[in-house]
């Protein structure tokens, strides 16, 4: 008889975007004909920019002559983009990252949820709420938590409550964590860390001997000069923190596929009986079994983000999404809510009306408007009554979005 992973089962519904996607299935079925709106799944809508398609056009052309043809790549990355990502995101900051410490993937959302593997299961793992659902859902199907409580919380995580009243963000625990998750600028609420508060986390993590998983995913529509891009901004974070990072928002790679992690080589954790280890050593373990690498053309895409007319031509689309968050973030305050985010991030979010729940809403506004966007109860407890819209849409889809929100 064949046994199933019974962590599995703990997990309260389908994962939210699937869901989401189901439940606008559903009522296309039902009312044929009638236009959706989509401002939903952060995914990308902008055509790949012209020197990425060059780059990556050129990677493909190598791939189909005998010459240049190349079969498996180093697991954790081509040597080229390994240097170009730690000179133009780490050193350009004053950041000391070396492309050794840099490992190309697939995605962050595969890399945010594998990277539990390498942490043992007696760990106090701390999550802000609401959250990425990748952080709990993959420790929760590790095994690395209890079941779900009537409250909606996971027995054995320790979640940090990002209210409104602390501008989403959460506090340093009282309790000792020993991993501690944190996604700036945030996903869902749009919140951004300010450098003290940095410090604040990595001057914990040093006292507790934790290590900071730090989602730098949005990074790139960080619009204000004060606020740290990475974490190794910070003095002594190589100690305590990994990073990760995406070129899915940054360059439009959601469907082509490419990220980064930063695991620093004098990041270490411990054995039951406290000896040291070097984490770096056990992410290199674990991708050189598990992962083959992304494809060459890819990468070759991806490196040309690095050029002068990459970094314009991205810059460019990045505007775009953000002139899109300001005319979503101005259009819902006219319509008289409370609205965060849109300034450093790609998200919207809003408090609902009259403290109508997030799936209501979420009802409530397919129905009379056509409207799609992200119920904040998805994103864990804490969002509850809030709501999220992406940027990520075309200009058409956002605007006329916001006129039939005048129906709601
Ligand atoms: C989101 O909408 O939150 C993102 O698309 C999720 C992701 O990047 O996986």
């Amino acid at each position: 008889m064949a046994l199933i992973n019974e962590n599995y089962l703990k997990l309260k519904a389908g994962y939210l975007f699937p869901e989401i996607s189901r439940r606008v299935a559903a009522f296309s079925t039902a009312n044929p004909g009638r236009k959706i709106l989509r401002l939903g799944i952060g995914d990308v809508t902008r055509p790949l920019c012209p020197k990425i398609v060059e780059a990556f056009q050129k990677g493909v052309e190598e791939m189909a002559a005998s010459e240049t043809f190349r079969g498996y790549g180093p697991e954790q990355g081509y040597g080229f983009l390994r240097e170009a990502a730690a000179t133009h995101d780490f050193q350009a900051f004053g950041a000391d990252i070396r492309p050794e410490e840099i490992f190309i993937s697939d995605g962050s959302k595969c890399d945010t949820g594998n990277i539990q593997e390498i942490f043992g299961s007696g760990n106090t793992i701390a999550i802000g709420d609401p959250v990425y659902p990748v952080y709990v859902d993959t420790n929760v199907m590790a095994g690395k938590t209890g079941p779900v409580q009537e409250n909606g919380y996971y027995e054995n995580i320790l979640y940090m409550p990002c209210l409104e009243e602390q501008g989403f963000l959460p506090r340093v625990p009282k309790k000792k964590a020993d991993i501690i998750y944190l996604c700036f600028p945030n996903n869902p609420t749009g919140a951004t860390a300010s450098r003290a508060e940095l410090v604040q986390w990595v001057d914990y993590a040093k006292a507790n001997r934790s290590v900071i998983l730090f989602d730098a995913a949005y990074e790139a529509f960080i619009r204000d000069p004060a606020i740290p891009h990475s974490i190794f901004e910070i003095k002594g974070a190589k100690d305590v923190a990994i990073e990760f990072r995406s070129f899915s928002k940054t360059a439009g790679f959601t469907g082509t596929r490419c990220a980064y992690t930063v695991v620093p080589e004098s990041l270490h954790a411990y054995t039951q009986s406290g000896e040291k280890v070097r984490v770096h050593d056990l992410w290199l373990r674990r991708q050189t079994t598990k992962f083959n690498g992304v494809s060459y053309p890819v990468q070759k895409a991806a490196e040309a983000c690095y050029t002068e007319e990459g970094r314009t031509q991205i810059k460019n689309e990045i505007s775009y999404y953000m002139e899109n968050a300001r005319i979503i973030k101005e259009k819902m305050s006219g319509y008289g809510y409370r609205v965060f985010g849109a300034e450093n991030a790609p998200y919207v979010w809003f408090k609902t009306k009259n403290n109508m729940s997030s799936w209501n809403f979420f009802d409530l506004l397919l129905d009379k408007a056509g409207v799609v966007g992200t119920p904040g109860q998805g994103f864990g407890p804490s969002g509850e009554g809030y709501f999220r819209f992406s940027a990520f849409s075309s200009r058409n889809v956002v605007t006329e979005a916001m006129d039939a929100l005048e129906k709601v």
